[in-house]
């Protein structure tokens, strides 16, 4: 079977090396996605184990497009009667890109009437169509010469793993969480710490990797409802497992705001993670006394311009003077570590007056954003008064 696993742009290296790793054969890494090819079981183990994808879509037709008549009769020579039940809603989705499809509404609708007038020969009945929650989703991609169809396995974006129920300030989605923690070469050895965790979602996604909790194991899938599904193997493939937590937690999360600690602590609950994996405190960065390990990385999205909260030292409060004083705090405190920083301003090294050993694009949707990784070299500290000194 061919798959392709759809994923936020600069995160297919990452979601190879994860599909690889659950023994799927990695064919192509295009902008955006990774196709693969597997068995069934690949299918079931990508929905459940990948934390990068945002689905997992297999490839049930593929054939020469010149235009929407091409587009029908692929939709309609597909034997959607396999895997589709015609009680079941639907709903199809067309990306085109060719000149050759140059109204797309009007594309996925010959792809949509291909489809149920097929289930309606065969069953004698017609899916109804649901955009809003629909109970299958089929995929068409066309571009100058070509049309591609998939069928999704997922049902809801796999991101959304089930814990996150409490909101804060722009949570990262869970598989841009993942990647950032794939591409900043974090292993669950190593201490991490996010101090301006939000919701906590960097740190509740690398408490479930250091826990083994499967990212999928707290959700439903689409091909749970598809014909011919064996749940019994299912249900073996997705055993429960959580390791217990360490004597010492490794994992730290912090925010200026105590709603956001509240939430972050409440989102680690409903993940499947004993709640000994992570320390979570209220404090503003940049009252933090001491790292909490000798070495290890500092991972976060940092708040952007006016979302910055400053605590009892207003003057610092300007993005001019709060990243001064975060780099001295880093140089301080925090020698030895590494810190990676995800954020939309191309500028933040300017800010920070610091050189970041690399640094990888990347994309938030459609925001083009960066990872910025600065290498902490011990000894390099200089007294600054910013950074202060008052413990926390
Ligand atoms: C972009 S959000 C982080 C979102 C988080 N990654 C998530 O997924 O939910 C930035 C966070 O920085 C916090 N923040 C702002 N100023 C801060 C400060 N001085 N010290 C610590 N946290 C601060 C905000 O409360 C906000 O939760």
């Amino acid at each position: 079977m061919i798959f392709f696993a759809p994923c936020p742009r600069g995160l297919e290296v990452a979601l190879a090396d994860e599909l690889r790793a659950i023994g799927a054969t990695v064919l192509a890494t295009p902008p955006g996605g990774v196709r693969f090819e597997g068995d069934e079981s690949i299918g079931l183990l990508a929905n459940l184990h990948s934390r990068i994808a945002s689905r997992v879509l297999q490839q049930v037709a593929s054939g020469p497009c010149r235009g929407e008549d091409d587009l029908y009769r692929l939709a309609h020579d597909t034997e959607w009667e396999r895997w589709h039940d015609p009680l079941l809603s639907l709903r199809v989705d067309t990306t085109a890109t060719g000149a050759q499809l140059p109204n797309v509404p009007f594309a996925n609708l010959r792809v949509k009437d291909g489809i149920v007038d097929r289930l309606r020969e065969r069953f004698g009945e017609r899916p109804s169509i649901d955009r809003q929650r629909p109970a299958r989703r089929v995929f068409a991609f066309a571009d100058a010469d070509a049309c591609t169809l998939y069928l999704d396995w997922s049902g809801e974006a796999l991101f959304k793993r089930g814990w996150r129920r409490e909101g804060a300030d722009a949570p990262l989605k869970e598989n841009l969480a993942a990647g950032l923690l794939a591409l900043s070469g974090w292993t669950p050895e190593q201490p991490l710490l996010d101090p301006f965790c939000g919701s906590g979602t960097l740190v509740v996604e690398a408490a479930m990797i250091a826990a083994g909790v499967a990212p999928g194991a707290r959700r439903r899938f689409g091909f749970e409802r598809m014909r011919g599904f064996d749940r019994a193997a299912w249900d073996r493939l997705r055993r429960p497992h959580a390791a217990p937590a360490p004597a010492a937690p490794r994992l730290f999360g912090s925010d200026v705001s105590e709603a956001a600690v509240a939430a972050a602590r409440a989102n680690l609950a409903r993940s499947g993670v004993a709640d000994g994996w992570v320390r979570w405190r209220q404090v503003d960065v940049l009252h933090l006394a001491e790292a909490p390990a000798t070495a290890g990385l500092l991972l976060a999205n940092p708040p952007y311009g006016e979302r910055l909260a400053v605590k009892g030292r207003e003057a610092l409060a300007r993005p001019e003077q709060f990243w001064p004083a975060f780099a001295s705090l880093l140089k301080q405190r925090f020698a030895g570590w590494s810190a990676a920083l995800f954020t939309s301003d191309t500028d933040l090294p300017k800010h920070l007056r610091l050189k970041p050993a690399r640094r990888t694009p990347l994309f938030n949707g459609a925001l083009e954003c960066r990872l910025f990784r600065f290498e902490m070299v011990a000894g390099s500290a200089r007294r600054s008064p910013a950074a202060g000194s008052d413990a926390g």
